[in-house]
């Protein structure tokens, strides 16, 4: 079994599908108004090399619904990176918290603490990925899925910019056996190496993978039309305005889109949203949008992926199950 969370490519269908089974029964759990302590006096050291509103809070309310602490590790509050090299961080922190997470700017460094701690570690957001945002996207997935339909029969469209989030939601829909399209501008489409990551996850799976710049061939059919910001996630080669017209308008999401897909289709953003920008505000707030019940399952996953690597799987479903029986 894997000890951290670094990239969802580290598992199987089964095993990501079964955490995401874990948080769906977590979450009825307490939606019931249970309690579930199993990390009762454990604590979680969260590190942010960069700024987040859903992954720190989902983290930090999960740690406390489950009995133990969280320990926000904002930039410039800790020695790392000042006096401390990455290494030596890994090392003291794994005698001084029970696990940790941490988004990074650079994806070597989530490798280097997955590496270097003795501790479960879990990848909150690197420039290359964003693996527990995909585990409640899937949640969220599931959880809207026309009645008898599958994950595998789901078409899912990302618009837009190639991003850590595009490339972490193709890991996982190929992984599952989905067909996952790439909508976007020929220099901002997925590179060569997620290609064969995607190639390679469909030739196992079943599911189905392409990339393209027609707008119609894209969305028709569309079971799950996603998207993300055009700018600001890292240093930017480009200027704002250089990259606003390279999407806009033909990329953003509106109700035109919509209309191509699927009379059934979801809209889903990660958050945070540029309104106006990758998306009109008459999709995110219209019915077709889901991005609130996607935001609140960063938290069922997170409490999942906590659950999990931190050995108490078992002990859990049996909490559940027992409560349940009585
Ligand atoms: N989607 C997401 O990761 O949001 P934050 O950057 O606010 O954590």
């Amino acid at each position: 079994m894997k000890t951290s969370f670094i990239d969802t490519q580290d598992f199987t269908k089964e095993e990501l599908l079964n955490i995401i089974d874990l948080g769906l029964s977590i979450k009825k759990h307490l939606k019931a108004g249970n309690h579930l302590n199993v990390l009762y006096h454990k604590s979680l050291g969260m590190i942010f090399e960069q700024s987040s509103t859903r992954t720190r809070i989902s983290f930090e309310t999960a740690m406390t619904q489950l009995g133990g602490h969280a320990q926000y590790l904002a930039p410039g509050q800790i020695q790392l990176g000042a006096h401390e090299n990455l290494n030596d961080t890994a090392h003291v922190i794994s005698r001084l918290v029970d696990i940790v997470m941490a988004r990074v700017i650079k994806h070597e460094s989530i490798e280097t603490l997955g590496r270097e701690c003795s501790i479960p570690v879990i990848n909150g957001m690197s420039d290359y990925n964003h693996p527990t945002q995909e585990m409640g996207d899937v949640t969220t997935m599931l959880e809207h899925l026309p009645p008898n339909k599958k994950i595998e029969d789901c078409k899912i469209v990302f618009v837009g910019d190639a991003t850590q989030v595009c490339a972490s939601l193709m890991m996982i829909i190929t992984k599952l056996g989905g067909t996952f399209v790439h909508y976007g501008p020929k220099d901002f489409q997925l590179k060569e190496e997620f290609r064969q990551i995607a190639l390679e996850n469909c030739k196992t799976s079943g599911g189905q993978f392409y990339v393209t710049e027609d707008e119609d061939e894209a969305l028709k059919d569309a079971d799950f039309i996603y998207t993300d910001v055009w700018y600001g996630l890292y240093e930017a080669e480009l200027s704002k305005e250089q990259r606003m017209n390279i999407f806009y308008p033909k990329y953003q999401v509106d109700m035109d889109m919509i209309k191509k897909a699927s009379p059934n289709v979801k809209f889903m953003h990660c958050l945070p949203a540029s309104r106006g920008e990758e998306v009109t505000d008459e999709v995110i707030d219209s019915e077709y949008s889901i991005v609130l019940d996607e935001a609140e399952n960063r938290l069922t996953s997170i409490r999942a992926l906590l659950v999990y690597f931190m050995g108490k799987e078992n002990e859990t479903r049996e909490i559940i199950k027992n409560n349940l029986e009585n």
